[in-house]
């Protein structure tokens, strides 16, 4: 499917889609939480305008094909459960940086693990890249967690990467070769 499709990707349970005007609200929710928020690089959401300014930079992304960041959306009931990104794209060397959140009360119940899979299959098979990376807190054990179980594996530690409001931490590099990855159930 074309980048700019609006659909990217579906799963069993899951459509992975282009953001729009009406996910606002449910995107502040998502971004606004602490919990979903520890250990992302910036502090979380104070109002509603971030998010209005948020989808303003993702639509702007989508048209210079620079930076996605997708809905991860619930088929049986249209919620919006988190986002899915693909950003920093460097072409000649066909690598971009993966990125991932979802609401706080979707966790434990493997949405993650079954839309990053999707997603890793299409960077690789329909945009052709080589190359996946991944940026992690080396405390965030549940995002490890998924990254590994994707065939992710942990190239290098950064130390103080980070500075988020005030509080400085390292990071965890992962990065998946195509040739390494092992498309589930093929
Ligand atoms: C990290 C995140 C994407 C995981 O999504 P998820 O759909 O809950 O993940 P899954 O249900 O596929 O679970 C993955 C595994 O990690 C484990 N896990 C999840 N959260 C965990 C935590 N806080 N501590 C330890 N293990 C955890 C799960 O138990 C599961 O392992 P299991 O099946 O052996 O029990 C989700 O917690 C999230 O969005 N967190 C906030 C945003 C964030 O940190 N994004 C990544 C930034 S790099």
């Amino acid at each position: 499917m074309d980048i700019n499709s609006e659909t990217i990707v579906e799963t069993e349970r899951l459509r992975i889609r282009q953001l729009i005007e009406a996910d606002i609200p449910a995107l502040y929710a998502i971004f606004s939480h602490p919990e979903v928020m520890r250990y992302w690089g910036s502090p979380p959401w104070a109002s509603i305008t971030e998010a209005e300014g948020r989808l303003a930079r993702v639509k702007e992304g989508y048209l210079s094909e620079e930076n996605f960041q997708w809905g991860i959306e619930r088929k049986a009931d249209g919620a919006l459960l988190g986002t899915c990104s693909l950003f920093s794209f460097n072409r000649p060397s066909r690598r971009c940086e993966l990125g991932y959140a979802l609401g706080r009360p979707y966790w434990g119940q493997g949405y993650m693990g079954e839309a990053l899979q999707a997603l890793v299959a299409y960077a690789f098979e329909t945009l052709d890249l080589n190359r996946l990376e991944a940026d992690i807190d080396p405390r965030n054990e549940g995002s490890a967690k998924t990254l590994e179980r994707l065939g992710f594996q942990k190239e290098g530690l950064m130390p103080e990467r980070w500075i988020v409001a005030g509080e400085v931490s390292d990071t965890w590099f992962y990065g998946l070769l195509r040739r390494n990855w092992q498309p589930e159930g093929r």
